[in-house]
C-alpha cells in the first residue's frame, strides 16, 4: 500500500544550492512528489509549525533560522514513505548521520541539517495539511 510523508528542505539547503541534488535523491529513492512550493514562513507561522518543540532550549534558535530564508515543503508518496524516509535522510545531527543520506551529504549542521522527514503517518498528515491544506 503506498502512504505518504511530509518534508521540508531547510533555509540551509536552499541557500548552499543543494535543492536540485536532494530532490533528486529524493525521487531516485523511488517517492513521487504529489505536492511543492517554496516559502518563506514568518517566525509566528515557524512557531506554530514547530509548536511541539515549545518548551525545548532550542525553539527560539529553531523558529528564528526556519523563518531566516525560504524552505521547500513536500508531500512525497511511496509505500512505507515514513520510516523508509527517515532512513534517507539520516540522523539528527548530520555529524552522526550515515554516509551516502541526505543530511550527511548536504547539511551544515545539527540546528541546520537541511531537511525535515515525519516521524510518523499521523504528523505526516497534520505537517503536510499545514503547508497544503487543500490536500495537494
Ligand atoms: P527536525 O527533527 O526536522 O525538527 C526539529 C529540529 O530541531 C531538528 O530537526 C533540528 O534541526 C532542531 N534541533 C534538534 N536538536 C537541536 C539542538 N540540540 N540544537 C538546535 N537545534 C536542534
Amino acid at each position: 500500500p503506498t502512504n505518504r510523508t511530509f518534508t521540508m528542505i531547510k533555509p540551509d539547503a536552499v541557500i548552499d544550492g543543494f535543492t536540485g541534488p536532494i530532490i533528486q535523491q529524493i525521487e531516485e529513492a523511488g517517492y513521487r512528489i504529489v505536492a511543492i512550493k517554496k516559502v518563506h514562513l514568518t517566525p509566528e507561522e515557524a512557531g506554530k509549525f514547530y509548536e511541539v518543540h515549545k518548551e525545548r532550549p532550542f525553539y527560539g534558535e529553531l523558529c528564528e533560522y526556519m523563518s531566516s530564508n525560504p524552505i521547500i515543503p513536500m508531500i512525497l508518496e511511496k509505500e512505507n514513505a515514513v520510516a523508509d524516509f527517515r532512513e534517507l535522510i539520516g540522523a539528527t545531527d548530520p555529524a552522526k548521520a550515515a554516509e551516502g543520506t541526505i543530511r550527511k551529504r548536504f547539511a551544515r549542521s545539527l540546528s541546520s541539517n537541511a531537511i525535515h522527514g515525519s516521524d510518523s503517518d499521523e504528523n505526516a498528515a497534520i505537517e503536510g495539511a499545514f503547508f497544503f491544506p487543500n490536500g495537494n
